[in-house]
């Protein structure tokens, strides 16, 4: 049998006004963020539970199957709601607080691939733009539509996807990455457009893209540049809930 164990660490964020508290929750496999909203309800909700604490009712959110994106708590009636929205309509309510999870970067250390490695080189492989190392990167052969893929390994919903682009070699490396189509899927085979960057990027750019429509079922992120082209990036971060 397996034990879970799980600690919760509850902080004041002094910092900032408007999101007084966090909430950060981790066990052996999981680690998610909250922020808090005072004096705020969640308008729609998917269950509601009476729990002991505000920390209690984010431990069942952490652990609702990966639905729950938001949660409400009632320090006096002591009542715990949990909604599915990550950017969920609120309003005003005395004696609740909203815990709303963070995204985070989900495709770091994922298993990714490429349409090539330049000169068949492992310094080039497509695992070293999610390895959190800005000093390393990838690179493609001279491919016909060169792509990078990365397998998230469950389905998430997507905040936005960030792009470091290379920062060493020739100057002009950089406007390498352009005519740029980010696909997100389910399946490899169901790729659709989250957008497209026409470019030309600059040597060292950190690019910042969200999706046009919404994709809350993506597993596979793709970068694809469509021409003949090196793909040479440093690292994707691939921000979800
Ligand atoms: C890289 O390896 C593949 C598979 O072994 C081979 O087909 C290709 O020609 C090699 N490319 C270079 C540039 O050596
Ligand atoms: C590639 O670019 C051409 C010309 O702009 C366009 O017609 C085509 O749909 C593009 N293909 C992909 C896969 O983005």
């Amino acid at each position: 049998m397996i034990l879970q164990c799980w600690t919760v660490i509850f902080y004041t964020h002094i910092l900032t006004s408007i999101l007084p508290y966090e909430v950060a929750a981790f066990n052996s496999n999981r680690q998610e963020t909250f922020s808090i909203e005072i004096n705020r309800i969640i308008l729609s909700h998917q269950t509601s539970s009476i729990v002991s604490s505000i920390i209690a009712c984010t431990v069942l959110c952490i652990f609702d199957n990966d639905d729950c994106c938001s949660a409400s708590y009632n320090e006096v009636s002591k009542i715990c709601l949990l909604g599915i929205h990550c950017s969920p309509e609120m309003e005003e309510s005395a004696n609740f607080k909203t815990l709303i999870k963070k995204s985070r970067d989900v495709a770091y250390r994922k298993s990714a691939k490429q349409s090539s490695a330049y000169r068949n080189l492992t310094i080039n492989i497509a695992s070293r733009a999610v390895d959190g190392d800005l000093n390393k990167w990838i690179q493609t052969e001279h491919d016909n539509m060169p792509f990078w893929i990365v397998d998230l390994e469950k389905i998430y919903k997507i905040k936005q996807i960030e792009i470091f682009n290379i920062n060493k070699g020739f100057r002009s490396s950089g406007r390498r990455l352009h005519d740029l189509d980010i696909t997100v899927g389910p399946t490899e085979n169901k790729m659709k457009l989250c957008t497209h960057y026409v470019g030309p990027a600059k040597s060292g750019e950190h690019l910042v893209f969200e999706c046009l429509h919404d994709h809350e079922d993506t597993r596979y992120v793709k970068l694809m540049i469509n021409g003949t082209q090196i793909l040479n990036v440093v690292e994707v971060k691939v921000y979800a809930w």
